[in-house]
């Protein structure tokens, strides 16, 4: 079956790792029509917006995109294209899974935990404003619907992938309204589910017990905020961020699928960035795509090439973005003869 995807290569390394990417999958067998678009600083000349309109009908349509980071702003400059999809697209669940790969080195074993991170609201409203003159405010929306629909789809991954407990992460103490309700509304949902164990963690204390014993944490339900920085520390425990996958999923089945890393201007053009986080994003796309042969595939090649001796100069090697991304493709080929 031929799939229409909408594909986001982005700023910055995206370009380099979603062809990488592209490649791989079409090697293990994926039939698409790619519709792509320029997003971020490249698509205003074009269209006059970061977010051109014409991209979201593409993903409400195929309901698929595989995207590639785009670099945002700091201090100054436009909104977050990135956020600004997931808020248009609605695009609620940020799931993001870290394991231990195969003979990946990391300071730990026996990592196997999934990051459900709330993706619409709290600081990433971007709601601030200028009070006085050296006073700012930022305002931290957290709602009832929203903490509640993320508490279920938490849960229902747990239930779904035979995930043992969900602890939801917070700052209840002293945001006792904001995190307090996101918390209400993890433990109401929580009662319906009885066969999965729930706990909690204040943000700070997590992060020191994930460094510690990262081992011990099953499924993280998590705001948007802490779910971010989380995300980027349970990367450094399995490898760094070229290996961490992510899904930001929505209503009607809309996926659009993406490395957790940004654009990295640090190595940008240099054809030595890690794809295996996108690629391993894109096995998340072809099991959304029901293409699980195909995802298995994949997987396969990866397992292959991290037996070896290829792997990017952040996983100790000297192999390049597309040197990588064709040792899979031959690693499949010779499983496939
Ligand atoms: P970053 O994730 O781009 O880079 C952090 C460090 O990790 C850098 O040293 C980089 O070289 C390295 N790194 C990241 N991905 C890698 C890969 N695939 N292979 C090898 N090394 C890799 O984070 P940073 O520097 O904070 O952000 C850069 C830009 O990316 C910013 O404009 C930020 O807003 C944007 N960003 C975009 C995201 C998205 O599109 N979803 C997510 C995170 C950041």
């Amino acid at each position: 079956m031929t799939h229409t995807i909408t594909l986001i290569p982005g700023d910055g390394i995206g370009p380099e790792v979603t062809r990488a990417v592209v490649q791989v999958l079409e090697a293990a067998g994926l039939q698409a029509t790619w519709e792509s678009f320029e997003a971020g600083a490249d698509a205003v000349a074009a269209h006059g917006t970061t977010l051109p309109e014409p991209l979201l009908q593409s993903i409400r349509k195929t309901k698929t995109a595989l995207k590639g980071p785009i670099t945002t702003p700091i201090g100054a400059g436009f909104t977050s294209v990135n956020v600004g999809l997931r808020k248009a697209l609605d695009l609620y669940a940020n799931l993001r899974p870290v394991w231990n790969l195969p003979n990946v080195k990391s300071r730990y074993d026996g990592v196997d935990l999934v990051i459900v991170r709330e993706n619409t609201e709290d600081l990433y409203a971007g709601l601030e404003h200028t009070v006085v003159p050296g006073v700012v405010e930022s305002l931290k929306i957290i709602t009832d619907a929203a903490s509640t629909r993320i508490a279920r789809f938490a849960f229902e991954h747990a239930r779904k992938h035979g995930r043992k407990r969900v602890t939801s992460v917070h700052k209840a103490n002293i945001m006792k309204l904001s995190d307090g309700l996101f918390i209400e509304c993890a433990r109401r949902v929580a009662k319906e589910y009885p066969e999965i164990q729930y706990d909690e963690r204040i943000v700070d204390a997590a992060c020191m017990q994930l460094v510690m014993f990262p081992e011990k944490f099953d499924v993280l339900l998590l705001p948007n905020l802490y779910g971010d920085i989380v995300s980027d520390l349970c990367a450094g425990l399995v490898g760094g961020l070229g290996v961490v996958p992510a899904a930001n999923l929505g209503l009607d089945g809309v996926g659009v699928f993406e490395a957790v890393h940004g654009s990295a201007p640090d190595i940008a053009g240099k054809n030595i960035a890690n794809p295996l986080a996108l690629l391993l994003s894109g096995v998340l796309m072809l099991h959304h795509l029901e293409e699980s042969a195909m995802a298995d595939r994949v997987m396969a090649g990866v397992m292959a090439v991290l037996a070896g001796s290829v792997r990017t100069r952040d996983l100790g090697g000297t192999a390049s973005t597309s040197e990588f991304a064709d040792a899979i493709c031959r690693a499949m080929e010779a499983a496939g003869r």
